[in-house]
């Protein structure tokens, strides 16, 4: 049985766990949960057992992301901090409810794909041939036939897809360019490659958070939305500025 075989009997195992629950969240709270309360009408529920589902789905999209890092070299960490992030920086660009929550997803899901690649080139610790690159260069497009039958997870799928498109229309795989890109696709690239820079790689050691950010800056306008680089530097600083104080054992005066 092959890598991708494996990977996708575990991923059925786990989407198949409840499937009628992964149409919608709204849909599928037409029937309960055990303990959850039943809201005025016959067959809905109330706002806090509609909150609690949606809950559970974070929850199992946090599973499926947890399973990708397992194979990767990140940590569980590197995926709750790009959803936190995504989250954050979609609110900043304007993109509401529930559009945010599914660039959350995305963040957290968009390396997938990666499950179907064989190991010996995920894992590899020097510079990738040009034929292993191909290869990698597929993990977009499994993780897209991974994700699009899940309808609960509406454009999650095509985020994911075009998570590796360049502003200039130089990236993969479609090679598009500026707003045909997804809005969600175009945040997450900028996320997934803060965290690539700033964590340990097979082949290299964490990057300074100064070389980082010049990075994304470099890149915006080619790699990256540059609309979308600056917002995204705009909630590093209040981030890091969270951190520090933490650090400190202070609390912010909004806290
Ligand atoms: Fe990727």
């Amino acid at each position: 049985m092959t890598t991708l075989a494996l990977a996708g009997a575990g991923l059925a195992a786990i989407l198949g766990f409840g499937a009628g629950m992964w149409a919608s969240p709204r849909r599928a709270a037409r029937r309960p949960p055990a303990g959850g309360k039943a809201g005025g009408k016959e067959g809905e529920l109330s706002a806090g057992a509609l909150a609690d589902m949606e809950e559970f789905y974070l929850e199992m999209v946090k599973t499926l992301a947890r399973a990708v890092d397992s194979k990767d070299s990140y940590t569980h960490e590197h995926s709750e901090r790009a959803s936190v992030k995504a989250r954050r920086l979609a609110a900043r660009l304007g993109v509401e409810e529930p559009a945010a929550r599914y660039v959350e997803y995305a963040a957290l899901l968009h390396d997938i794909g990666k499950i179907g690649i064989d190991e010996a080139i995920l894992l590899k610790p020097g510079k990738l041939t040009p034929e292993e690159y191909e290869v990698m260069k597929k993990h977009p497009i499994i993780g897209h036939q991974i994700l699009s039958p899940v309808k609960y997870l509406g454009p999650v799928a095509e985020m994911v897809l075009y998570h590796q498109e360049w502003y200039n229309g130089q990236g993969y795989p479609e090679g598009l360019s500026g707003d045909r890109i997804p809005i969600g696709a175009r945040i997450v690239a900028v996320i997934d490659a803060w965290d690539a820079m700033t964590s340990d790689r097979p082949y290299r050691k964490a990057l300074s958070r100064d070389i980082a950010i010049s990075e994304l800056k470099r890149g915006a306008g080619t790699q990256f939305d540059p609309m979308v680089v600056e917002a995204f530097l705009e909630i590093e600083a209040g981030l890091e500025a969270e951190t520090a104080v933490r650090r400190n054992g202070k609390v912010p005066p909004s806290a």
